[in-house]
């Protein structure tokens, strides 16, 4: 105990003692003293600088003038100023005329990313393809509803989609769905009977689904010729289909299949223009543009690209 001093300088104590640990008088070392005063210094040097003390609405601007918002803003407006030129380009040309220019093909790609994230990642899933069972179409095949020109999807986004399969529980016998499940399953692998085809077009399917069972893409009618699913392939899941239908009003289960619309504007000029009429004429003025047209057209061209291109 002797030779283990801990208190080498004989330092008078405070008088408080705890578990026999006595708190010493010994003045902190003076480089900390130092420290202490200029980080006061620094404190009061920023206060006069910048933005510090807050007021009712704002704060103290500062000496400098500097502040956080204006740095943002300075930022954004140089990245603005290097997207101006080929933005300026996406806007004039059409969808067509950028799927030919490499480019403005790269640009328009890399910068729709965010858009897709933040738009239609939630339904169609990152990278075009939707979880599991989730009910939204493939966006990175090229099987399509309603047809994978890129202006056929730039329709797609500014009108928005909605298929329309009427429920068909109250019309058909658990014989003729039993049988229609059986042509769509067997159709699938291309090896319908004619028993089968001739139940599926006495019954109304083709009507919607085509006489080639392929699908209409005007009415965005799945294609029942191939393996590959709008919902799914399962005996049941089909069965489902066919007893409720999607969009259907009149039926509790039937399945929800609506895509929004992004631009009302440019849905009604796409369809004026189909006609050959002014939209002008057709404007009502509430019109809602969730996206602008530069942005649909990227997004377009970029849904075309994970689609391998049709
Ligand atoms: C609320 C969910 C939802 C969001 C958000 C959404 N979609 Fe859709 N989308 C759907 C559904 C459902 C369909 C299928 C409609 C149908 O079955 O008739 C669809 C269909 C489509 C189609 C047509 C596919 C085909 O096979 O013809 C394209 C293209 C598409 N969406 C792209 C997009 C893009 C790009 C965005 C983002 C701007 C987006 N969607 C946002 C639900 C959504
Ligand atoms: C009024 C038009 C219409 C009629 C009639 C119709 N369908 Fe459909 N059907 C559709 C549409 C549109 C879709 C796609 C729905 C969607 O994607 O939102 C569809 C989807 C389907 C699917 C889902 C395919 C998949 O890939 O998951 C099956 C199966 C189907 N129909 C079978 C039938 C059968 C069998 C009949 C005859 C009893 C029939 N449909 C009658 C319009 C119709």
């Amino acid at each position: 105990m002797a030779d283990n001093n801990k208190n080498p300088n004989e330092c008078p104590d405070t008088g408080h003692e705890w578990d026999g640990i006595r708190e010493l008088t010994n003045p902190p070392p003076r480089w900390w003293i130092i420290a202490l005063y200029l980080s006061g210094l620094m404190v009061f040097i920023y206060f006069i600088l910048y933005p510090s003390i807050p007021l009712v609405n704002d704060s103290t601007d500062g000496l400098l003038g500097w502040s956080q918002i204006d740095e943002y803003k300075e930022g954004l407006a140089e990245i603005e100023a290097k997207r101006a030129p080929y933005e300026n380009r996406i806007a004039e040309m059409s969808a067509e005329e950028i799927l030919q220019d490499d480019e403005l093909l790269r640009y328009a790609v890399g910068s729709s990313k965010v858009l897709y994230g933040d738009n239609c990642a939630a339904c169609h899933g990152v990278g075009g393809i939707p979880p599991e069972g989730a009910g939204y179409p493939i966006l990175a095949d090229d099987d399509w509803l309603y047809g994978g020109s890129v202006n056929k999807i730039i329709e797609t986004l500014a009108k928005g989609r909605q298929g329309m399969m009427p429920a068909h529980a109250d019309l058909l016998t658990t014989e003729e769905v039993d049988g229609l499940v059986g042509f769509v399953i067997s159709n699938s692998m291309g090896e319908a009977t004619d028993a089968q085809w001739k139940l599926y077009n006495e019954k109304g399917c083709a009507a919607c689904h085509g006489a080639d069972a392929k699908g209409v893409q005007q009415l965005g009618s799945a294609n029942l010729s191939d393996r590959i699913w709008r919902f799914s392939g399962e005996p049941d899941e089909i069965r489902h289909t066919i007893l409720h239908g999607v969009n259907d009003a009149n039926d509790p289960k039937t399945r929800v299949a609506v895509m929004p619309a992004w631009n009302e504007k440019l849905a009604v000029r796409i369809e004026a223009e189909e006609y050959g009429d002014d939209p002008e004429e057709y404007y009502e003025g509430d019109e809602i543009e969730r996206l602008t047209e530069t942005e649909i057209k990227k997004l377009a061209i970029y849904v075309h690209q994970l689609g391998g291109g049709e």
